[in-house]
């Protein structure tokens, strides 16, 4: 009996286009539910948009759209992304849809209605509320001074500056950044979801740590019963009721019997999973009840390992508390960084843009194979090098594996009519190693251990490429009486190849959709890896199967944008930017900074890690207070050309995470637009007399 799979991938908010990080997550996905469909299980693979929320009706309002059009509008540019990675969804819906506001609607009364006591029930609470907008405001739209470092212009919930986790109420001088208006506190009456009821955290104990679930995942998820970190920064014991509502005005989904209040988009979030799957089924003439009431169904979801708590915590209790079918498990994934994060920057050259990437003719299934040759089961973060792809791509893809056919079908083709021969005793050795590698490397699909499945491979492939050159049918060709043996060295070859495309398919499907027209046989399945050639099969003439990566198309992919035409008049190469008024440039705290230490950065030839006096006095230990700021100035000081010089940095921008570190600002230098035709770096130095910490205006 086939297995009945249901798989997902995170639904992804409806506010922008793909970035690399959800299309590695959909090939993850798409490579796991190609191998199930190769063991001939059954599978709906389905993803939607997730609509709602406030942050898109914001955006949808700034657009001047109506949140439905706003989110239409990005639904429409997904195509290109899917089809060109081969990412082969059954199904693509929205949350806003009919079907999930149903289901919504539905699994909500089904926890109110417990038989066994409700699993809903309401809080009055304040929180601050734009009097000009007419609207509670979420966290992330209340700005203010941090209470603990005084920074300026810092989120609701945390200072991007100190890191202090804090209640938006906590904000010295709050103010709205829709309106800028100041906040008032105003009470509503709030729903939740009692994730603290002991019915509640008994089974999640249980679904959470039954063994299903990745060990790290697992383990995360056990602290969260112990403690959990409150809205202050406090933390408080055992799981806390979950806040599932939010007051009008709000692009949700209404919560019934209760007007003017939706549920907050994370209830209805992962219900579009459920209601994806319906409309996919609805529209096959299938009955979507009767395919969830199958005990043998299985359920999967790929996300990444920033909304594990939704998905092990609040999205099981809503399934099970509701009497629905909980998922067979949760497959978390790490974070992709790009040629390690350096480049991520936009004026640099963006990361990796997808549609670039595409445009630049470069091949999909290079990359499916790049980062199925770095995943594995572990939720750990990865890194696209630019180096490393080409060299797995040129040297393993292309010079191990498609390197066999072309080395032995030319001959197959003009010496025996396209015609397979009899394979003598080391050949079929040979095959028989090769072939019986089969049920390792199912599991390993089964188990999402991609890098290993491709690792095995290539390893296999290097014994038939061994087999190749000791045999040297290159050599065989020429010598009178050899034909036999010519005959059998290539059939080995080929029939390798066939057993090889098997393991590959999941990854490279159209390669392999290739390599079956060229072979002229049926679809290749891990059910048929010995019996689909033999001898007097006849294949079809040999076309080269794959291109190598061209460096000029990695430049090409992370060269900053080009420079727009009046950009070439200026000896910057780049054009004066929009005119902005003086309350934008005021937000930039620029700052004389000196520099009391400069350092080189191991493993970059980029940066140098500054450690910089901005005026900021001491700590109560006594110790200078001093900024860390990563510069990729690497190419033009030496770090003591630096040490001891004043220079201009700016003083207010978000740290950020970087490889190495975390970078509390950034140094001011002139550089050409383009770097690589007109290279040089000029670090800016203030006149005599300027002192760190003096503001530049
Ligand atoms: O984090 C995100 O991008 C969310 N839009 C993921 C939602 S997954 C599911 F619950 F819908
Ligand atoms: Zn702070």
């Amino acid at each position: 009996m086939p297995r009945q799979l249901f798989v997902t991938t995170a639904l992804p908010y409806a506010n922008g286009n793909f970035h690399i990080g959800h299309i590695m997550e959909y090939i993850q996905a798409d490579i796991w539910v190609r191998y199930q469909r190769m063991m001939g299980n059954e599978v709906n693979f389905v993803c939607a948009d997730d609509a709602h929320g406030a942050p898109i009706m914001i955006a949808a309002e700034k657009a001047g759209k109506t949140p439905q059009q706003f989110v239409m509008d990005i639904a429409a540019g997904r195509k290109p992304y899917l089809d060109g990675f081969h990412i082969g969804f059954d199904n693509w819906h929205s949350t806003d849809a009919p079907e999930n506001h149903e289901l919504a609607q539905q699994i909500y009364r089904d926890l109110r209605d417990h038989p066994d006591g409700s699993l809903i029930e309401t809080k009055t609470i304040a929180q601050f509320f734009d009097p000009e907008k007419n609207m509670f405001l979420p966290d992330r739209f209340i700005k203010g001074e941090c209470p603990k470092c005084h920074a300026k212009d810092q989120y609701g919930d945390n200072c991007e500056v100190c890191g202090a986790v804090y209640a938006p109420t906590d904000l010295i001088n709050p103010y709205s950044a829709l309106s800028g208006a100041t906040p008032i506190l105003k009470s509503s009456e709030h729903f939740f979801f009692k994730l603290s009821d002991p019915r509640c955290v008994k089974f999640l104990q249980q679904w959470t740590q039954d063994g299903k679930l990745q060990p790290e995942v697992a383990n995360k998820v056990k602290e969260w019963f112990s403690t959990r970190q409150n809205a202050d920064g406090s933390t408080s014991e055992g799981l806390g009721d979950w806040d599932i509502s939010r007051d009008a005005p709000y692009f949700g989904i209404e919560i019934p019997d209760a007007s003017g209040k939706y549920f907050y988009v994370w209830l209805d979030a992962p219900i579009g999973y459920l209601a994806s799957l319906k409309n996919l089924l609805v529209k096959r003439g299938q009955s979507y009840d009767a395919y969830m009431a199958n005990p043998a169904l299985e359920q999967y979801h790929f996300i990444g390992k920033d909304i594990v708590t939704f998905h092990t915590l609040f999205w099981p209790a809503t399934l099970h508390f509701s009497g629905r079918k909980t998922p067979t498990n949760i497959f978390v994934h790490g974070f992709l960084t790009v040629n390690n994060g350096e480049k991520m920057s936009k004026s640099r050259g963006t990361g990796l843009d997808p549609l670039k990437y595409l445009s630049l003719g470069m091949n999909p299934e290079w990359l499916r194979y790049y980062l199925a040759a770095k995943l594995n089961a572990r939720n750990e973060d990865l890194d696209f090098n630019a180096d490393d792809f080409m060299a797995r791509v040129n040297s393993d893809l292309v010079g191990k594996y498609i390197n066999i056919a072309s080395r032995a079908a030319g001959f197959i083709a003009k010496r025996f009519d396209g015609k397979l021969g009899d394979v003598s005793a080391d050949g079929a050795a040979l095959l028989a190693q090769v072939r019986a590698e089969r049920e390792s490397i199912e599991q390993l699909y089964e188990g999402r251990e991609f890098a290993k499945v491709l690792r095995e491979t290539m390893l296999l492939a290097d014994r038939v490429n061994e087999y190749v050159d000791a045999n040297k049918p290159w050599e065989l060709a020429k010598q009178a009486g050899m034909d036999a043996r010519l005959h059998d060295v290539c059939t080995v070859c080929i029939e390798a190849f066939a057993v090889l495309t098997t393991y590959l398919k999941p990854v490279l499907p159209t390669l392999a959709a290739q390599v079956e027209a060229f072979l002229c046989i049926q679809p290749l399945s891990f059910g048929n890896v010995s019996d689909v050639l033999g001898t007097g099969h006849r294949i079809g003439g040999y076309q080269h199967l794959m291109q190598r990566v061209d460096i000029k198309q990695l430049e090409a992919l992370f060269e900053a944008p080009a420079a727009a035409e009046p950009e070439k008049q200026l000896p910057g190469g780049e054009a004066i930017a929009p005119t902005i008024g003086i309350e934008d440039f005021s937000k930039i705290d620029l700052r004389i900074a000196k520099i009391l230490n400069c350092e080189a950065v191991e493993g970059s030839t980029k940066l140098l890690r500054l450690t910089l006096d901005v005026g900021e006095g001491t700590d109560p230990q006594g110790s200078p207070i001093t900024r860390n700021v990563f510069s990729g100035i690497a190419s033009a000081y030496k770090p003591e050309q630096l040490i001891g010089k004043l220079t201009v940095m700016v003083a207010n921008l978000a740290p950020r995470k970087m490889k190495f570190g975390i970078s509390e600002g950034m140094v001011l230098a002139a550089s050409h637009a383009n770097e690589k035709t007109n290279p040089g770096i000029h670090v800016l130095e203030p006149f005599t007399g300027a002192q760190p910490g003096m503001r530049v205006r």
